[in-house]
């Protein structure tokens, strides 16, 4: 059985060890740096088991050394944000956190591929590509499935559609300047501007850069975990199983759309040994420039790094 490590067993993190959990494909470990707390939860869905049928072993542990030889590490330790902040705003607290996290586990699983969700996001997947030191391809971070699925389920909402029929894509950084895709968004082959009105289809895509915020608004205390959990769960589905499974993720950029040296969300194909490919749509200008701009703010975030000492 393949091994995944999770570490941050918070909202995130043990939601996605049950959606793994389910899915059967991978042993699962836990590590938090609050006691008792991944050990009591990997408990609790070690004696879920049964009841769903599934055989796996989840543990929890506050030791590294339980990550050892894990094939996907994926990182949800962190600060969510409180209403009113932005992801930016928990930049330096999640930086070191991070930073930790990426050397306790490199050091133990030097083969594994690596997934980041901790906020803001493309800094911190930029961040564990520098403190690995890993392959560009051997790292990814998680927004765009997430940002889509978002954009899906207000489609849905608006149309009445099966959820399975509806396609949508949002570039970019993980922030309120992403880039939904309405070009490439259809419902079963039917692009989604011949499907909406303009007025209902901006609607959307304004939601939908605001999506993050409205949960954080509405539960107070933390942010979003069910939609967020199950993104991380598919990608490191599509990484076990070698799925060649093409998603919107946060990839490495080396040249393509025009950009460099930057992890920013872009159509990605996730298979055995990570990024198997960055596909290129081809955006209209008024796209591209958004995407340009998006890239630009996540770029400003990254030189805090360096400006911090971070890297
Ligand atoms: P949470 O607060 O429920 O869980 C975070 C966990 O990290 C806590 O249990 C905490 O004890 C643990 N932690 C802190 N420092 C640690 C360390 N050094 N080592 C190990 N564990 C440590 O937060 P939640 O909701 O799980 O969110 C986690 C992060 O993911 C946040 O930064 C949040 O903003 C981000 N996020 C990103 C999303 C995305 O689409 N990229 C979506 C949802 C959340
Ligand atoms: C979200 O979009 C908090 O980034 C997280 O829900």
């Amino acid at each position: 059985m393949a091994k995944i490590s999770i570490i941050g067993a918070g909202m995130t993190g043990s939601t996605t060890a049950h959606w793994l959990a389910e899915r059967e494909i991978a042993d699962i470990v836990l590590v938090d740096i609050i006691e008792g707390m991944p050990q009591g939860k990997a408990l609790d869905l070690t004696e879920a088991m049964p009841i769903v049928g599934k055989d796996v072993s989840i543990v929890g542990s506050n030791d590294y050394e339980a990550t050892k030889d894990s094939d996907v590490v994926i990182i949800t330790a962190g600060s969510p944000r409180k209403p009113g902040m932005s992801r930016d705003d928990l930049l330096t607290t999640n930086a070191k956190i991070v930073a930790k996290v990426a050397r306790e586990t490199i050091e133990r699983s030097p083969d594994a591929i690596f997934i980041v969700l901790t906020n803001p996001l493309d800094v911190m997947t930029y961040l564990t590509w520098k403190v690995t030191g890993l392959p560009t391809y051997r790292v990814v971070g998680q927004a765009g499935i997430l940002d889509s699925a978002r954009m899906r389920a207000f489609v849905a909402m608006e149309t009445g559609v099966s959820v399975e029929n509806i396609h949508c894509y949002v570039l970019g950084g993980h922030g309120d300047d992403m880039v939904p895709l309405t070009s490439h968004s259809n419902i079963a082959g039917v692009p989604l501007n011949k499907y909406l009105p303009k007025d209902k289809l901006d609607a959307i895509v304004e939601r939908t850069r605001k999506g993050g915020g409205e949960i954080v608004g509405l539960l107070k205390k933390g942010s979003a975990f069910y939609a967020p959990s199950a993104a991380l769960a598919q990608m490191a589905e599509a990484i076990i199983k070698d799925k060649h499974l093409i998603v919107p993720a946060t990839s490495y950029l080396d040249g393509e759309y025009g950009l460099h040296d930057i992890f920013i969300g872009v159509p990605t194909m996730l298979g055995r040994k990570g990024v198997e490919k960055v596909i290129e749509y081809e955006l209209t200008d008024e796209e591209m420039e958004a995407f340009h701009k998006s890239a630009a703010h996540v770029k400003s975030n990254v030189a805090k790094l360096t400006e911090f000492g971070l890297i």
